[in-house]
């Protein structure tokens, strides 16, 4: 079995990036806690970053033909505004699980609205990065 983990834009930048909101961890931190444990669990896990959209598109139409069987996303800013992310996910027919660091719930109200939300089939916000790991747990505890 197969995860696609996705990071948005600004992403790369965690561990710096206004830690006091997203933690001081790393991206690296976080993908090689998640490629233990998923591999732990005898899962293939790819984790992926990009700040451009259409990469990140691009990555979503390769998981649906490459068996991945599920993807979790952290669409970062484009949550709130990319339709083109939302319609690349509906075409993918495995399971997708949206995380966010923060709680997007008690910010600015631009980040009430999430696109990606119309398609997630679980959507997990203001854990910090055990949003991720609770989200690899449901993903392979399913299968
Ligand atoms: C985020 C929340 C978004 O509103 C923001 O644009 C991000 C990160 C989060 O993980 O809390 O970049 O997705």
């Amino acid at each position: 079995h197969k995860v696609l983990v996705l990071h948005g834009p600004n992403l790369n930048l965690l561990g710096t990036r206004q830690p006091e909101i997203y933690g001081h961890e790393t991206l690296a931190d976080i993908d090689d806690a998640l490629r233990r444990r998923a591999e732990g669990e005898g899962w293939e896990i790819a984790c992926r970053q990009s700040n451009h959209e259409g990469e990140l598109i691009d990555a979503i139409h390769a998981a649906r033909l490459d068996g991945t069987a599920a993807i979790i996303i952290n669409p970062a800013a484009y949550t709130h505004t990319s339709v083109a992310i939302l319609d690349a996910l509906n075409a993918f027919e495995g399971r997708v699980i949206e995380v966010h660091l923060s709680n997007v719930h008690k910010r600015e109200s631009f980040r009430h609205h999430s696109y990606v939300s119309l398609r997630a089939d679980g959507v997990i916000a203001g854990l910090g990065s055990q949003g991720y790991h609770a989200a690899l747990d449901a993903v392979m505890g399913a299968v």
